[in-house]
């Protein structure tokens, strides 16, 4: 077992050593780019695996460099330097990458230039909790601009803020980068690379198996790119893995935005335009123990299973991401109490219009207000967000935002009342059942799902955003399978959304 102060380094420095099995591998792929290096270079051997895995893949090289910040290291790689036939024209520096001189280093050597590395896996947040020093020092180096640069966008890679320096250094030079690190780095970076216009070429991500070659669950790739080029390849080729020959797909950069698959932008990119229907997001109120009811209507219940009665005017069933996920959307097996109809409704006029409801309410009302959000603050008591007419259509299309697919679900009523959705379900909202189903056969299309997934990371957390919905333009969509006339009928009837309480006389109050 790791001793405590062993894992607290193993953390700071991101020491996860490549095995060799897996650098052998690495410099394998670099050779298949037709290059040789006339000096190498890694800029956090550790032991040396990858530094002395290219060394021996590439043996007419001139001079490789290697630095390691931890001295333990460096006695290792001194001792297995001593053994090779190449001693003498391979270097061991102690230093901090940060402390660096690197353009004076890299200017140094001979090119063609590899660089080759497996940078530390951790963030500068998770640093900063251990009070570590190491830490590029404090540049801003993303160039965030305010809130973004104290708030979470500041949390970067330590192997990002790596990545970057060098890719500066070598947007002149002829160089290949070739680094192993997470997915989600290698993309930040090849957005750096691309935004600033630096030509490369050859750029490719390698998935690899990090839970099996270094025991840690993180979606990680062997990422490579050479500079030097003459003209500039805005996409990178995806490979499912080390070993595969063809790609799975190719990322790109447009217009300022990183794809998940240029192909699909290729073929589908026309579709963006005006956002045809307001995407909407669900109803906010971070109170779900209160707000959200199991049960039938006049025998409602909390989810921990109390008996909570109410009047049925401010109940709603409700959808979850996880029922438009599963498709369960036809029968609703939770109701929300919706406090409002819009944003900053007075709430107090709940205590005469449905007194039983106030009662509940105001029992909860510490529940209320214990909600963090500053959205809350100076707001009518019991106050919710993502609330306007639309909440309270009747027809809607609804996606999951969670949710690892691109599948549109039609919303109907349901015991006489609009369904509604929490804050982790998008949709736009239809003034009929047959709009509905029009807007969901144009979005489940092949065209409007090929054209968001050329926009939509998987891996993300929450991979549908309003901002991507909010780019196709139905029109397009309805011209591109012959439906704009059905399409143009649907939009010109009726100006308003049908009324959501039109059953609440027929529950019992
Ligand atoms: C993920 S390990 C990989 C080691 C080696 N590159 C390999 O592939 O086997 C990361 C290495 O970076 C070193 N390291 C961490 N912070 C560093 C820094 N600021 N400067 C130089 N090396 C650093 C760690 O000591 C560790 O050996």
């Amino acid at each position: 077992m790791e001793t405590t102060s062993r894992l607290a380094r193993k953390v700071e420095f991101g020491d996860f050593q490549t095995p060799i099995g897996l650098a052998r591998r690495v410099a394998d792929r670099v050779a298949d780019l037709g290059f040789a290096p006339a000096s190498i270079v890694e800029p956090s051997c550790g032991v040396g695996n990858l530094l002395f895995a290219a060394a021996d893949r590439f043996p007419e090289f001139q001079r490789a460099v290697g630095i390691e910040v931890q001295p333990r290291y460096l006695e290792t790689l001194g001792e297995r330097r001593s053994g090779r036939a190449d001693a003498e024209r391979i270097t061991l520096t102690l230093a901090n990458f940060f402390a660096h001189d690197w353009s004076v280093a890299l200017a140094a050597l001979p090119g063609p230039l590899l660089v080759i590395g497996n940078p530390p896996w951790v963030t500068n947040a998770q640093l900063s909790a251990g009070g570590s020093g190491n830490l590029p020092e404090k540049s801003n180096f993303q160039r965030h601009a305010g809130m973004d640069a104290i708030t979470g966008k500041s949390n970067f890679d330590i192997s990002e803020a790596m990545l970057l320096r060098l890719s500066r250094l070598l947007a002149s030079r002829d160089a290949v980068l070739a680094m192993l690190c997470k997915t989600n780095v290698a993309r930040k970076v090849l957005v750096h690379i691309w935004q600033a216009g630096t030509p490369i070429r050859d750029a490719a991500l390698h998935r690899i198996d990090s839970a099996a070659e270094f025991g840690a669950a993180v979606d990680a790739c062997l990422f490579t790119c050479r500079f030097g080029a003459t003209v500039t390849d805005q996409t990178a080729r995806v490979f499912p893995s080390l070993g595969a020959t063809a790609p799975s797909g190719r990322i790109g950069f447009r217009d300022g935005r990183l794809l998940a698959n240029a192909d699909m932008h290729d073929r589908w990119g026309h579709l963006e335009g005006d956002e045809v229907y307001r995407w909407r997001s669900g109803i906010k109120h971070d109170c779900a123990d209160v707000c959200e009811l199991e049960g039938t209507p006049g025998a409602w219940r909390t989810a921990g299973g109390a008996a909570v009665d109410v009047e049925p005017d401010y109940i709603y069933p409700m959808l979850k991401a996880s029922d438009l996920g599963n498709g369960r959307v036809h029968a609703p097996r939770r109701w929300m109490i919706v406090t409002q109809r819009s944003v900053g409704e007075d709430t107090s006029k709940i205590a005469a219009a449905a007194p039983r409801t106030w009662a509940y309410l105001q029992a909860n009302a510490a529940r209320f207000e214990r909600r963090a959000s500053v959205i809350y603050r100076n707001r009518p008591p019991f106050s919710m967000f993502g609330i306007g007419e639309y909440s309270f259509a009747l027809w809607k299309v609804g996606i999951a935002g969670l949710y690892k697919k691109i599948d549109f679900k039609v919303i109907g009523p349901h015991a006489g009342k609009a369904v509604v959705l929490d804050d982790t379900g998008y949709f736009v909202p239809c003034r009929s059942q047959e709009e509905a189903e029009l807007v969901a056969d144009l979005l489940n299309s092949d065209a409007a799902r090929e054209f968001y997934s050329a926009f939509a990371f998987w891996d993300a957390k929450r991979p549908i955003t309003v901002e991507l919905l909010r780019r196709l333009d139905l029109r397009r969509v309805a011209a591109a399978l012959g439906k704009s006339a059905a399409l143009e009928q649907v939009l010109t009837a009726g100006a308003i959304y049908a009324d959501c309480n039109v059953a609440d006389s027929l529950w019992a109050k």
